[in-house]
């Protein structure tokens, strides 16, 4: 089978309603998400709190298709079997997040998950060139992490230069942070293929009033698809 670059959708469930996750990952897989991003913050990688494996855990059961856990945690070792058992498909660790990114991802694939490494807006793409056989995915900060609803940061240049670097190879890129209907023809372009977004998909919606989401979703990718047309 031929690996997947088509654009794929993953809303970030930061912008969800956080009493509600299971509804809320059920509502937007109905209305079109390809995959569920997860955005795991400590208080110490990035200045913001969210929740651990537990709420993973929690969550998964009312996610059908690709779950997709993204790690804001320093040290990020010691919990990457806790967010396995958990249930994700996917783990991304940040290169920034400790010394040893290349255990790391060793790490995250002998947990049975697939293994990402995320780029902060500062680091070059140059830096994942000896990971590339490691990883399933680089996922491409267009924000500094911690927050939802940021202004994106034009990392064109990054993502062309990724493109070329990986080729043939089975790696997703990823983009994460102010992806809407503007941004995502920018990314697509440059060669991304999973497209995080949080705001820019549940706003206007709910759990109880879920067709926003799908709009939005639709406006994304045909946004995304549209630089092909
Ligand atoms: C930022 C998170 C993102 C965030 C994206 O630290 O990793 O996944 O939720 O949110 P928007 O799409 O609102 O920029
Ligand atoms: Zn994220």
């Amino acid at each position: 089978m031929t690996f997947d670059r088509s654009i794929k959708i993953a809303p970030s469930i930061l912008a969800a309603d956080f009493a509600n996750f299971g509804a809320e990952c059920a509502a937007v897989e109905a209305q079109g998400a390809d995959w569920v991003h997860v955005d795991v913050m400590d208080g110490h990688f990035v200045p913001n709190i969210t929740f651990g494996p537990a709420t993973c855990a929690a969550i998964r059961p009312h996610i059908k298709g690709v779950m997709d856990v993204h790690l804001m945690i320093a040290p990020v070792d010691p919990y990457i079997d806790a967010f396995a058992q958990a249930g994700a498909d996917f783990i991304t660790a940040h290169i920034e997040a400790g010394p040893h990114i290349h255990r790391t991802l060793q790490a995250i694939r002998a947990s049975g998950a697939k293994a990402g490494v995320a780029l902060n807006p500062g680091t070059p793409a140059e830096s994942v060139a000896h990971l590339l056989d490691l990883t399933d995915l680089v996922c491409v900060m267009t924000v500094n992490p911690g927050f939802g609803g940021q202004k994106f940061i034009d990392m064109s240049d990054k993502i062309k230069t990724l493109r070329q670097m990986i080729g043939d190879r089975p790696v997703h890129i990823e983009i994460d942070g102010g992806v809407d209907v503007n941004t995502a023809p920018v990314v697509a372009q440059a060669g991304a293929d999973v497209l995080v977004a949080g705001s820019a998909v549940f706003k206007g919606g709910s759990v109880s009033d879920p067709a926003p989401y799908g709009t939005n979703i639709k406006a994304i990718r045909e946004a995304a698809n549209g630089v092909y047309i």
